[in-house]
């Protein structure tokens, strides 16, 4: 780990950009265009809410730093070959570090979990979150490094889903209404409301995009059966990636059309079942067996891809990465949709009634409210104290 003390020493230009030496030796590369795309000026971007002013092709092609240097407080100064000036500060140069170990330290940590799980399950009580902030952003940290957690004492009247859908971000309104109903139907157009136990699953993988988050909020569980199964998505991936790592890369690049279609839909879209990004860090597990629709892929790519699909389906199935739990009236279940693959068990629906309702809401509204408690959480602190 770095000197968190260390600062800015000295600053040189060369060929493509210039190169900050720090207290502590390590150097840093700054590229030309990436540095001054990062000028913070009062002409660069606006300096009330903080928006760019000018367009990437403003600048000139052989845009280079002329002159670099190191100011008493620590801040970088550069005059550019167009006569602008920027200036950075160690504090923003620090959090913005190119380098490998600095950019794999910014990377989200995901807490892999399994069936272990149970005996800690991330819950929260409802009524003091609506009370308390710093519940409620202990809660959201929680699910942020999960995927996925409990809500208890949720007031069982029908709609209250969307409720808490619209206090934790914005409820996406769907063909499904804005909210809808888990009960078992006689004539359903969906195996989600019949008794028959579900495989874990991601929903709606046949939209674009698919729900972020899904909330499933339980009003009744008189019947015998029907516990939830949750399954990390994030980490059966990592053990696909360990144990065959082909099969995840197969899975990662050839997508896969997924369907729905009744009377009043008909939608379809295409996804890899693992997505990971230029870092090979997994970003998105879509998983469902009752609307993946067929392979559109090169010949030679379509036996291995299902031998890697059987591959990946099997590892869902592990009993280790297995979390169980029943939902009684009042608890609310709240997943990331493309990483907490949801399932549950059989029920019987002559020995009592079952009634769940749930909605989606996009991940974005959620980070952002984690985001906004996070920001006004230190000067509540300071107030108290
Ligand atoms: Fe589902
Ligand atoms: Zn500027």
């Amino acid at each position: 780990m770095s000197d968190p003390n260390r600062r800015p020493a000295v600053a040189e230009v060369h060929e493509g950009g210039i190169t900050v030496r720090w207290s502590d030796k390590s150097p840093m590369h700054l590229p030309n265009f990436w540095l001054r795309d990062n000028c913070r000026c009062a002409k660069c971007r606006h300096p009330g809410n903080g928006q760019k002013l000018y367009e990437i092709v403003d600048l000139p092609a052989d845009l280079a730093a002329i002159e670099a240097m190191v100011a008493p407080d620590g801040a970088v100064k550069v005059l550019w070959s167009d006569g602008h000036r920027s200036e950075y500060m160690p504090g923003w140069l620090k959090e913005h570090d190119l380098i490998a170990s600095a950019r794999a330290a910014r990377q989200a940590k995901p807490e892999l979990w399994g069936k272990g799980l149970e005996n800690d399950l991330p819950v929260g009580d409802w009524p003091q979150m609506l009370q308390d902030p710093t519940k409620e952003l202990a809660w959201l940290e929680r699910y942020a490094a999960l995927g996925f957690g409990l809500l208890r004492n949720v007031p069982t009247q029908p709609g209250m889903v969307a409720e808490v859908g619209d206090r934790l971000g914005f409820v996406r309104v769907t063909n499904y209404g804005r909210l809808f109903d888990v009960i078992s139907e006689p004539n359903p157009n969906n195996l989600a409301n019949t008794s028959l136990g579900l495989g874990v699953h991601s929903d709606n993988p046949y939209r674009h995009p698919s729900p972020g988050v899904q909330l499933l909020h339980c009003l009744v569980s008189e019947a015998p059966g029907g516990d939830t199964l949750l399954v990390d998505g994030f980490h059966a991936a990592e053990i696909l990636r360990k144990e065959n790592p082909g099969a995840f890369a197969l899975l990662s690049t050839v997508p896969m059309t997924f369907r729905f279609a009744d009377d009043k839909a008909e939608l379809e879209a295409k996804q890899t079942l693992i997505t990971a990004d230029m870092d090979g860090v997994v970003t998105a597990v879509h998983f469902n067996n009752r609307s993946a629709d067929w392979l559109d892929a090169p010949i030679d790519l379509a036996s291995r891809w299902y031998n890697a699909y059987r591959i990946f389906a099997q590892i869902l199935k592990r009993p280790e990465l297995e979390l169980v739990f029943r939902l009684g009236p009042g608890d609310l279940v709240v997943m990331q949709n493309d990483r907490a693959l949801h399932g549950r068990t059989a029920f019987d629906p002559n020995r009592g009634r079952r009634h769940l309702q749930g909605c989606y809401i996009d991940r974005d509204g959620m980070e952002s409210r984690r985001r906004l408690l996070k920001r006004s959480a230190p000067n509540r602190t300071e107030a108290a104290a």
